[in-house]
């Protein structure tokens, strides 16, 4: 499975320590983020790890800011993303299980290492249930071919 994974300046050193969790886990891993602390935006990030999942280039996308809202709400804009952000493992994992979420997202500035890694871990061995949330999920997405 291949991941895309993108950041701005404020997440370059979270963003190696999960690209290499992800490789010691066998995930393939689609660096498209900053790799310098300059001062940068992070809608180009978010939405180069959106455009990387919506076209199939990458499996499933992680996108990380200093609160993780940014580069989500940039993320998705693109066509077909549901990007969450995740401070914790349970909502990490429900955001698989309930809403299909194919981008996850965090804050190097909020949560930790560790943390971070388990809300990976959680997020990545969390699978979509379908059923009634495949409905809602239907409607979400509704929403954006509306628009
Ligand atoms: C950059 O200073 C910061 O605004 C950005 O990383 C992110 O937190 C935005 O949502």
């Amino acid at each position: 499975m291949k991941i895309a994974i993108g950041n701005d300046h404020s997440a370059v050193e979270l963003k190696h320590i999960i690209m290499e969790h992800l490789k010691e886990k066998g995930y393939e891993v689609l660096n498209l983020g900053t790799d310098s602390e300059e001062s940068c935006d992070y809608p180009v990030y978010g939405e180069k790890v959106g455009r990387a999942v919506a076209s199939g280039q990458a499996d499933l996308g992680i996108a990380i800011c200093g609160t993780g809202v940014g580069i989500s709400l940039a993320a998705n804009k693109v066509k077909g993303i549901r990007a969450c952000v995740c401070s914790e493992p349970y909502t990490a994992k429900l955001s698989r299980m309930h809403n299909n979420s194919n981008v996850l997202a965090f804050g190097a500035r909020v949560v930790g290492s560790e943390l971070a890694k388990m809300i990976v871990d959680e997020w990545l061995n969390a699978e979509f249930e379908g059923g009634r949330h495949q409905r809602r999920v239907d409607m979400i997405m509704e929403i954006e071919r509306k628009e």
